[in-house]
């Protein structure tokens, strides 16, 4: 995997991810992450395809995703807001995903909100980008 940051402000920002250089492969799935609060860094990372957006924020430390539960929808510590431009390329969340986005610390945004880590990168969604919400605990 490989992760590079960028600061939405044009500053060097508060980031744990390595640039990179060079650009990315359009056959390298990747997702962006937009940290809280607004204006912070983005943190970008490419991923094998497959990977979930919790997964792959977990194991590249990006920060405010806790995955708590290991993927199996039943904690909420991986809610993500999927940026607008991204919404129409996602599967509708299912009803056990949205019943536990209910649960979301910082509340449900019924158009944007999902679980990171029932979204998977890939073939058939080979970039993404989402905000990460202020915060995953109460
Ligand atoms: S990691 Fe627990 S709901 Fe996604």
């Amino acid at each position: 995997m490989r992760t590079r940051s960028s600061s939405a402000a044009g500053s060097s920002g508060d980031r744990r991810a390595s640039p990179s250089r060079g650009t990315r492969s359009p056959d390298v799935p990747e997702v962006t992450f937009h940290l809280a609060p607004a204006g912070r860094a983005a943190v970008s990372v490419t991923v094998a395809d497959g990977m979930s957006v919790m997964r792959a924020a977990v194991t590249n430390a990006v920060p405010g995703i806790i995955g708590e539960c290991g993927g199996q929808a039943m904690c909420a510590t991986c809610h993500v807001l999927v940026r607008e431009e991204f919404l129409d390329r996602l599967a509708p969340a299912g009803a056990d995903e949205v019943d536990m986005l209910e649960f979301s610390v910082s509340g449900r945004d019924e158009a944007r909100s999902r679980l990171g880590c029932q979204i998977h990168l890939g073939p058939a969604l080979p970039a993404l980008e989402v905000d990460i919400p202020a915060s995953q605990y109460s």
